[in-house]
């Protein structure tokens, strides 16, 4: 077998990143880490609790007695917060408009980065999410950095909610992407930035094959 390689990457909102991760996890036999699922899953349970998500040490101490857990499974990537199954939860309007605030505070970072660390541990993870080839995988063999256009990323937003039978306002996506965006580029802890060392992939005229197909190149080549 070939080197156990970390595959890390990262990237705004709907470029691609979880779709494109798991088909290259697929291929590999490797792990894929959701990292943005561990920020939802707090955010989740934040709001249940009703806890000033502003208030870092609310925030902190909350997640030092919550436990998170991914599971790989035929049916796809299942989320587990404090062993119940919340996989549909936290992809609500609500956790995706509030997520950036709790995932803006440095000690949700730093306790987060450290659990994602643990998971990628013994290699063969792609793992995607904001920082991670900045901060939590920053020795990583492969680092992506996937973008698209907004209009490009609304519109991909759009179609799976359509699919899904939920209404959806074009617009309104475009302007939530937007703010979630400026919100994870402009904070002060790990901000969503491209590693110096990542290949960048710009796929908003590309298919999820042909972002597949550019990361595994790229993977060939270590
Ligand atoms: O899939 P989508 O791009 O909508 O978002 P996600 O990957 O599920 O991440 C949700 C949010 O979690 C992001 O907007 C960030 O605020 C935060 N996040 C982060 O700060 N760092 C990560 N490594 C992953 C997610
Ligand atoms: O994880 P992230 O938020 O970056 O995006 P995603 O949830 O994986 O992908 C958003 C949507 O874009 C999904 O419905 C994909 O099928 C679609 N898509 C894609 O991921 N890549 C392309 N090159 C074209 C479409």
């Amino acid at each position: 077998a070939t080197n156990q390689l970390a595959i890390a990457i990262d990237g705004p909102a709907a470029a691609g990143k979880s779709t494109v991760a798991k088909h290259v996890a697929q291929r590999l036999s490797y792990i894929y880490i959701d990292t943005g699922a561990m920020y939802r899953a707090l955010t989740y349970k934040a709001i249940i609790n009703k806890v000033d998500l502003e208030n870092e040490n609310q925030v902190s101490n909350l997640l030092e007695n919550t436990s998170i857990d991914l599971e790989q499974t035929n049916k796809g990537q299942l989320v587990y917060l404090d062993n119940n199954e919340i996989t549909r939860e936290i992809r609500t309007k609500e956790v995706t408009n509030n997520v950036s605030i709790v995932a803006k505070h440095p000690l949700i970072r730093r306790e987060m980065v450290k659990r994602q660390q643990l998971l990628a541990e013994k290699r063969a993870v792609v793992m995607d999410g904001r920082d991670i080839g900045t901060h939590v995988i920053p020795d990583a063999e492969v680092k992506i950095f996937l973008i698209a256009s907004v209009e490009e990323r609304a519109q991909r937003r759009h179609k799976e909610n359509l699919e899904k039978g939920f209404e959806s306002d074009l617009d309104q996506l475009k302007r939530e992407i937007e703010t979630r965006d400026k919100l994870d580029s402009e904070r002060e802890a790990a901000p969503l930035v491209k590693a110096k060392d990542a290949v960048e992939i710009d796929t908003t005229s590309l298919s999820i094959e042909d972002v597949v197909e550019r990361i595994l190149q790229v993977v060939a080549t270590k």
